[in-house]
């Protein structure tokens, strides 16, 4: 898969983001190792700390369709410049993917790319007994 088709995936969801609240639409692609892409994008709640970030429900989706194993995840949304995950997103790549690229699109240009450790450095691991 080339970027330009992570972000086209990413923004294919983005449209179909559940915003009415913020009306900030965010889109998220993962490839996995084998090449899929999975998609996700944010969907609100009228009880607005039930809100669904794109990048859990992309996260979500894979693991429930039978992926684990991450390379890449394809970010836009409505900000002008690229968002990064926010710090609960941040957590939840890293349970699969330490090592995964991200790499976010702003709506009126420009790109950034980060690993997930460069976003959470020390993450939690949950000690083993
Ligand atoms: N949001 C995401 O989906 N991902 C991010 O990385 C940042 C924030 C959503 C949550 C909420 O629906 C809206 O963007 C505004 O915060």
């Amino acid at each position: 898969m080339i970027v330009s088709d992570l972000r086209s995936a990413a923004a294919a969801a983005q449209a179909n983001a559940y915003a009415p609240y913020s009306g900030f639409r965010v889109g998220a692609a993962l490839e996995t190792g084998s090449g899929a892409v999975i998609v996700g994008c944010n969907v609100e709640n009228g009880s607005y700390g039930m809100t669904l970030c794109a990048e859990r429900n992309a996260l979500a989706a894979a693991v429930a369709q039978g992926h684990q194993d991450f390379k890449r995840l394809g970010l836009v949304s409505d900000a002008p410049t690229p968002i990064s995950p926010c710090g609960a997103c941040r957590q939840v790549l890293a349970e699969f993917a330490p090592d995964m690229v991200v790499e976010s699109w702003g709506a009126e240009g420009g790109t950034e790319q980060w690993t997930v450790r460069e976003l959470l450095p020390a993450a939690f691991e949950r000690p083993t007994k």
